[in-house]
Protein backbone atom coordinates (compact mmCIF):
# COMPACT_ATOMS: atom_id res chain seq x y z
CA UNK A 1 0.00 0.00 0.00
CA UNK A 2 1.19 3.46 -0.72
CA UNK A 3 0.13 5.93 2.27
CA UNK A 4 0.44 10.07 1.44
CA UNK A 5 1.00 11.89 4.51
CA UNK A 6 0.02 15.83 4.35
CA UNK A 7 2.54 18.04 6.34
CA UNK A 8 4.49 15.89 8.25
CA UNK A 9 6.45 18.92 8.57
CA UNK A 10 4.79 22.54 9.77
CA UNK A 11 6.27 25.56 7.71
CA UNK A 12 9.35 26.32 10.40
CA UNK A 13 10.28 22.86 9.76
CA UNK A 14 10.20 22.79 6.68
CA UNK A 15 11.68 26.44 6.29
CA UNK A 16 14.80 25.30 9.21
CA UNK A 17 15.46 22.13 6.96
CA UNK A 18 15.81 23.73 3.81
CA UNK A 19 18.11 26.90 5.19
CA UNK A 20 20.16 24.16 6.94
CA UNK A 21 20.30 22.53 3.44
CA UNK A 22 20.67 25.80 1.33
CA UNK A 23 24.54 25.73 1.36
CA UNK A 24 25.99 22.54 2.82
CA UNK A 25 28.46 20.26 1.22
CA UNK A 26 27.05 17.27 -0.29
CA UNK A 27 28.86 13.74 -1.13
CA UNK A 28 28.25 11.98 -4.20
CA UNK A 29 25.19 9.74 -3.25
CA UNK A 30 26.67 6.37 -4.59
CA UNK A 31 29.01 6.02 -1.61
CA UNK A 32 25.79 4.39 0.19
CA UNK A 33 24.12 2.52 -2.43
CA UNK A 34 24.91 -1.14 -2.77
CA UNK A 35 27.03 -3.11 -6.05
CA UNK A 36 23.47 -3.20 -8.32
CA UNK A 37 22.23 0.36 -7.39
CA UNK A 38 25.66 2.48 -7.74
CA UNK A 39 25.79 1.50 -11.71
CA UNK A 40 21.72 3.58 -11.73
CA UNK A 41 22.51 6.35 -9.08
CA UNK A 42 23.17 9.54 -9.95
CA UNK A 43 22.59 11.91 -7.27
CA UNK A 44 23.60 13.90 -3.76
CA UNK A 45 23.48 13.16 -0.04
CA UNK A 46 24.49 14.03 3.10
CA UNK A 47 26.81 11.20 4.65
CA UNK A 48 24.55 9.62 7.59
CA UNK A 49 27.23 11.15 10.49
CA UNK A 50 27.24 14.76 9.21
CA UNK A 51 26.29 17.40 11.86
CA UNK A 52 23.46 18.78 9.68
CA UNK A 53 21.91 15.39 8.26
CA UNK A 54 21.76 14.66 12.32
CA UNK A 55 20.01 17.35 13.37
CA UNK A 56 17.68 17.36 10.53
CA UNK A 57 16.90 13.97 11.30
CA UNK A 58 15.91 14.36 14.84
CA UNK A 59 13.94 17.09 13.93
CA UNK A 60 12.12 14.85 11.22
CA UNK A 61 12.23 11.84 14.01
CA UNK A 62 10.22 14.16 16.45
CA UNK A 63 7.61 15.41 13.32
CA UNK A 64 6.84 11.64 13.24
CA UNK A 65 6.05 10.90 16.97
CA UNK A 66 3.32 13.27 17.08
CA UNK A 67 2.17 12.14 13.78
CA UNK A 68 -0.95 9.64 14.56
CA UNK A 69 -1.63 8.79 11.23
CA UNK A 70 2.50 7.69 10.63
CA UNK A 71 2.12 5.47 13.54
CA UNK A 72 -0.98 3.78 12.00
CA UNK A 73 0.38 3.30 8.71
CA UNK A 74 3.73 2.30 10.03
CA UNK A 75 3.32 0.88 13.29
CA UNK A 76 6.79 1.24 13.53
CA UNK A 77 9.30 -0.47 15.44
CA UNK A 78 12.43 1.02 14.87
CA UNK A 79 13.94 3.08 11.94
CA UNK A 80 16.98 3.70 9.99
CA UNK A 81 17.92 8.01 11.10
CA UNK A 82 16.86 10.01 7.88
CA UNK A 83 18.82 11.21 5.55
CA UNK A 84 18.93 14.08 2.85
CA UNK A 85 19.29 14.03 -0.87
CA UNK A 86 19.66 16.40 -3.65
CA UNK A 87 18.70 15.82 -7.14
CA UNK A 88 19.53 18.62 -9.49
CA UNK A 89 21.34 18.99 -12.95
CA UNK A 90 19.79 16.03 -14.48
CA UNK A 91 20.48 13.50 -11.35
CA UNK A 92 18.80 10.79 -11.29
CA UNK A 93 18.37 7.48 -9.78
CA UNK A 94 17.35 4.39 -11.72
CA UNK A 95 15.42 1.60 -10.93
CA UNK A 96 16.36 -0.56 -8.22
CA UNK A 97 15.52 -2.34 -4.69
CA UNK A 98 17.03 -1.32 -1.38
CA UNK A 99 18.48 -3.67 0.38
CA UNK A 100 16.60 -5.75 2.90
CA UNK A 101 18.77 -5.06 5.97
CA UNK A 102 20.18 -1.91 7.08
CA UNK A 103 22.95 -1.09 9.75
CA UNK A 104 22.48 1.71 11.91
CA UNK A 105 25.64 3.77 11.76
CA UNK A 106 27.67 4.17 14.73
CA UNK A 107 25.19 1.51 16.71
CA UNK A 108 25.20 -2.70 16.73
CA UNK A 109 21.64 -2.29 15.55
CA UNK A 110 20.49 -3.36 12.05
CA UNK A 111 16.92 -2.69 10.47
CA UNK A 112 14.56 -4.58 8.47
CA UNK A 113 13.18 -2.03 5.53
CA UNK A 114 9.94 -3.20 5.99
CA UNK A 115 8.96 0.63 4.96
CA UNK A 116 10.94 3.15 3.06
CA UNK A 117 9.72 6.63 3.17
CA UNK A 118 10.34 9.53 0.97
CA UNK A 119 9.90 13.39 2.97
CA UNK A 120 9.61 15.96 0.09
CA UNK A 121 11.14 19.07 0.98
CA UNK A 122 11.15 21.04 -2.20
CA UNK A 123 7.84 22.68 -3.48
CA UNK A 124 6.87 20.33 -6.61
CA UNK A 125 7.03 23.34 -8.91
CA UNK A 126 10.12 24.74 -8.15
CA UNK A 127 11.95 21.86 -9.74
CA UNK A 128 11.48 19.68 -13.33
CA UNK A 129 10.83 15.78 -12.91
CA UNK A 130 12.06 14.27 -9.56
CA UNK A 131 8.93 11.72 -9.26
CA UNK A 132 9.53 8.96 -7.47
CA UNK A 133 8.69 5.79 -9.29
CA UNK A 134 7.27 2.91 -7.29
CA UNK A 135 6.22 -0.42 -9.18
CA UNK A 136 3.87 -2.90 -8.28
CA UNK A 137 1.35 -1.36 -5.95
CA UNK A 138 -1.83 0.15 -6.21
CA UNK A 139 -2.75 3.82 -6.60
CA UNK A 140 -0.11 6.36 -8.46
CA UNK A 141 2.78 4.70 -9.05
CA UNK A 142 4.55 8.33 -9.79
CA UNK A 143 4.74 10.15 -6.93
CA UNK A 144 5.56 14.07 -6.21
CA UNK A 145 4.61 15.61 -3.44
CA UNK A 146 4.25 19.17 -1.77
CA UNK A 147 7.24 20.09 0.38
CA UNK A 148 6.52 18.41 4.05
CA UNK A 149 4.19 15.71 2.51
CA UNK A 150 5.83 12.18 2.54
CA UNK A 151 4.69 9.21 1.19
CA UNK A 152 4.90 5.27 2.66
CA UNK A 153 5.60 2.44 -0.08
CA UNK A 154 6.69 -0.96 0.62
CA UNK A 155 10.33 -1.77 0.92
CA UNK A 156 9.99 -4.92 -0.92
CA UNK A 157 8.79 -2.40 -4.47
CA UNK A 158 11.05 -1.54 -7.45
CA UNK A 159 11.52 2.31 -7.59
CA UNK A 160 13.29 5.28 -8.91
CA UNK A 161 13.80 8.66 -9.08
CA UNK A 162 13.04 10.85 -12.54
CA UNK A 163 15.89 12.67 -13.62
CA UNK A 164 15.96 16.30 -12.05
CA UNK A 165 15.94 18.33 -15.38
CA UNK A 166 15.71 21.72 -13.53
CA UNK A 167 15.60 23.31 -10.27
CA UNK A 168 16.91 21.36 -7.04
CA UNK A 169 14.85 18.39 -5.92
CA UNK A 170 15.37 18.15 -1.95
CA UNK A 171 14.02 15.43 0.24
CA UNK A 172 14.28 13.01 3.22
CA UNK A 173 14.74 9.45 3.00
CA UNK A 174 14.78 6.43 5.44
CA UNK A 175 13.49 2.62 6.00
CA UNK A 176 11.28 1.58 8.67
CA UNK A 177 11.50 -1.99 10.66
CA UNK A 178 7.04 -2.52 11.06
CA UNK A 179 6.25 -4.00 14.72
CA UNK A 180 4.13 -6.11 11.67
CA UNK A 181 6.53 -7.33 8.55
CA UNK A 182 3.19 -8.02 5.99
CA UNK A 183 2.36 -5.20 4.23
CA UNK A 184 -0.93 -7.34 3.41
CA UNK A 185 -1.82 -7.39 7.23
CA UNK A 186 -0.59 -3.65 7.86
CA UNK A 187 -2.92 -2.43 5.43
CA UNK A 188 -5.71 -4.73 7.36
CA UNK A 189 -4.79 -3.02 10.32
CA UNK A 190 -4.94 0.72 8.88
CA UNK A 191 -7.93 0.48 7.22
CA UNK A 192 -9.44 -0.87 10.00
CA UNK A 193 -8.22 1.48 12.22
CA UNK A 194 -9.25 4.56 9.63
CA UNK A 195 -12.90 2.81 10.47
CA UNK A 196 -13.08 2.75 13.31
CA UNK A 197 -12.10 6.57 13.48
CA UNK A 198 -14.48 7.58 11.09
CA UNK A 199 -17.35 5.78 13.45
CA UNK A 200 -15.76 7.31 16.42
CA UNK A 201 -16.66 10.69 15.13
CA UNK A 202 -19.39 10.68 13.54
CA UNK A 203 -21.26 8.22 16.24
CA UNK A 204 -19.22 8.37 19.27
CA UNK A 205 -22.01 6.36 21.27
CA UNK A 206 -22.03 3.38 19.00
CA UNK A 207 -21.92 0.22 21.54
CA UNK A 208 -20.27 -1.51 18.79
CA UNK A 209 -17.47 0.81 18.58
CA UNK A 210 -15.93 -1.13 21.45
CA UNK A 211 -15.92 -4.25 19.86
CA UNK A 212 -14.65 -3.07 16.72
CA UNK A 213 -11.70 -1.83 18.99
CA UNK A 214 -11.38 -4.75 20.67
CA UNK A 215 -11.06 -7.01 16.81
CA UNK A 216 -8.10 -4.58 15.90
CA UNK A 217 -6.00 -4.93 19.39
CA UNK A 218 -6.57 -8.35 18.90
CA UNK A 219 -5.20 -8.69 15.41
CA UNK A 220 -2.63 -6.78 16.08
CA UNK A 221 -1.92 -8.75 19.60
CA UNK A 222 -2.17 -11.63 17.08
CA UNK A 223 0.19 -10.07 14.23
CA UNK A 224 2.83 -7.65 15.92
CA UNK A 225 5.97 -8.36 17.13
CA UNK A 226 7.67 -5.82 19.99
NI1 LIG B 1 15.80 3.25 -3.08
Amino acid sequence: MLIHLTQVLNKEELAQCRSALENVEWADGRGSAGYLSRAVKNNRQLPDNHPVARELGELVVRALDRNERFTAAALPQKLVPPLFNCYDSGGEYGRHVDGAIRPVTGTPYRVRTDLSATLFLSEPDSYEGGELVIEGNPGPGEVKLAAGDMILYPGTSVHGVRPVTSGRRLAAFFWIQSMVRSDQQRTILYELDNAIQEIASASPDQPALTNLAGVYHNLLREWADT
